[in-house]
């Protein structure tokens, strides 16, 4: 896996006009549409659920939707996220207390599954469950709010989440979130991410396609 991903965070979007905006910025380019779950519990933020993403869907909406949950528990909302049409949906392995099983629902709900560690998880979460997974989401700032800027030690571990995927030889993909943009993706897609998600990059900007354009051109520099 080798191609370059772009999952444009709509936590910073406007959501009082949130179906125009998806088709926006996918007609901009993107990729895929990453789409932050937050329940006030696990982070100290709240966003939205099922219903939204549900929407999107009888919108019009075609493309990969990217769940992040930032919710705990996590089982109960999978189905539900499932039949509101998520393509992917990754947790943080904190907020589960059966991380396996929890991969497990995802995949048998028809959703490709993903874990997320946060800044101070070690990458050993990933041990006995990795060739599981369809995707590894790395936090490059603390899970909870958008504008935050990118945590310089994430680049390290990126290469050492690149060196399991590679040993593990399945394609699964690597993904960055937080604080990504044009000036500093190079260096995050160098050190082994190929997805890559940026809210307050792409949406503060007038033009998307442009701000897309931008960060593709880094990534293939
Ligand atoms: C943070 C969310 C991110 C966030 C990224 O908890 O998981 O997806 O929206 O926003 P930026 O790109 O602005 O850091
Ligand atoms: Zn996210």
């Amino acid at each position: 896996v080798n191609d370059c991903i772009i999952a444009p965070s709509i936590l910073s979007a406007d959501f009082a006009r949130l179906g125009q905006e998806v088709d926006e910025v996918i007609a901009a380019g993107a990729d895929w549409v990453h789409f932050d779950v937050m329940d006030n519990h696990y982070v100290p933020n709240l966003t939205i659920g099922p219903l939204v993403c549900e929407a999107l869907r009888k919108h019009g909406v075609t493309a990969p939707i990217d769940v992040h949950l930032m919710v705990e528990p996590v089982d109960r909302l999978v189905p539900d996220f499932a039949k509101a049409g998520a393509t992917l949906v990754s947790f943080h392995p904190e907020a589960s207390r059966h991380v396996h099983r929890t991969v497990q629902l995802i995949k048998a709900e028809g959703c490709q599954a993903g874990l997320v560690l946060n800044p101070a998880t070690p990458v050993e979460v990933l041990d006995y469950v990795l060739e599981e997974l369809d995707l590894v989401l790395l936090m490059s700032v603390n899970p909870g709010f958008g504008g935050q800027a990118f945590i310089p030690s994430a680049l390290e571990k990126l290469k050492a989440v690149r060196a399991r995927i590679d040993a593990c030889g399945k394609p699964i993909r690597l993904e960055i979130d937080g604080g990504v943009k044009p000036d500093n993706i190079g260096a995050i897609a160098a050190a082994g991410a190929d997805t890559f998600v940026a809210g307050s990059a792409i949406f503060g900007q007038r033009d998307y396609a442009d701000v897309i354009r931008r960060m593709r051109q880094a990534v293939t520099d």
